[in-house]
């Protein structure tokens, strides 16, 4: 076989008049890298039926709360890629990561101080800091929107809950200070009973995501960002199946035996706090 007979690439490229400019850019590179690929790995039919069968079976398991493909970009390094490349902050600022399949618009705007977990099982945590500019100004009236899972990994979706668990809003004052309860949050794996479970198996990976506590933190004439907070003692910070671990947002979660909280209130098992001052860009604030 002549290597001509491969070369099929420029005969899809010139059938293409795209819609617009952009559209033909990223159309033709997506051919291109495409017919590579095939081309490279010598790809053989029951191995192009076995890939279409995947993304069939991706497709049926999408549910308005269970978005496979969304999790297929995740764990192939696809929406840390493009967020790297579209979300390009300076060092000092806090940085982005993934948004995840478990965001639920429309969380309770609550007081200041609220206790987020009111019952979710776990590890009880006081979290605070402040909202500041690159010039370590306080922001007011920053709104943090926040979630995350049980103290056991679970996020309410999962549980089934009508109700939301473990999440809410609060806006800061003006100098700029949060301060919430809620619980330290537990690693846990991202849904694995669909084909991307499969293929992470097959991959020789695990499907392990280290403990998080995400936030979607906006203000008026700053960027939105999108981000989680880490705690330092866990597994998986190495090796988060979505690779979204950055440096910047691991925090030392500090524990106490039982006693009074930051917040003056008496916790009669051992507690954590943890401290995290955000730092926001200035700029066009992105709808979340
Ligand atoms: C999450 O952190 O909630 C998450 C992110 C990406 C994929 C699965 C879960
Ligand atoms: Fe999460």
């Amino acid at each position: 076989m002549t290597a001509r007979k491969f070369d099929i690439t420029e005969q899809v490229l010139k059938s293409m008049k795209p819609a617009n400019a952009r559209f033909g850019v990223v159309m033709s590179a997506l051919v291109r890298h495409l017919h590579d690929f095939v081309r490279e790995v010598e790809l053989e039919e029951a191995e192009l039926m076995a890939a279409i069968e995947f993304l069939t079976k991706a497709g049926q398991i999408c549910t308005a709360k269970r978005q496979e493909f969304v999790l297929l970009s995740d764990t192939l390094g696809v929406s840390i890629l493009v967020d790297a490349i579209n979300n390009r902050l300076p060092e000092s600022a806090t940085q982005q990561t993934v948004l995840g399949p478990y965001y639920w618009k429309g969380a309770p705007e609550l007081p200041m101080g609220s206790d987020l977990a009111r019952g979710v099982i776990g590890e009880p945590c006081f979290y605070s800091g402040t909202m500041l500019t690159l010039d370590d100004g306080p922001i007011e009236g920053a709104v943090l929107d926040i979630w995350s899972g049980d103290g056991e990994g679970n996020y309410d979706m999962q549980l089934g809950s009508d109700e939301m668990r473990a999440r809410g809003r609060l806006a800061t004052g003006p100098d700029g200070k949060y301060w919430f309860r809620s619980i330290k949050p537990f690693y846990y794996p991202v849904p694995t009973d669909g084909p991307v479970g499969s293929m992470l198996a097959a991959m020789g990976r695990h499907p392990n995501r280290p403990r998080h506590i995400h936030f979607i933190v906006s203000a008026s004439g700053y960027k939105s960002i999108v981000t989680h907070l880490f705690p330092s003692d866990g597994p998986y910070l190495d090796s988060d199946v979505v690779f979204g671990v950055k440096q910047g947002l691991i925090v030392d979660f500090k524990r106490h035996e039982p006693g009074m909280a930051p917040t003056g209130e008496q916790v009669d098992v051992p507690f954590w706090t943890c401290e995290y001052d955000f730092r926001l860009v200035r700029g066009e604030q992105r709808a979340a």
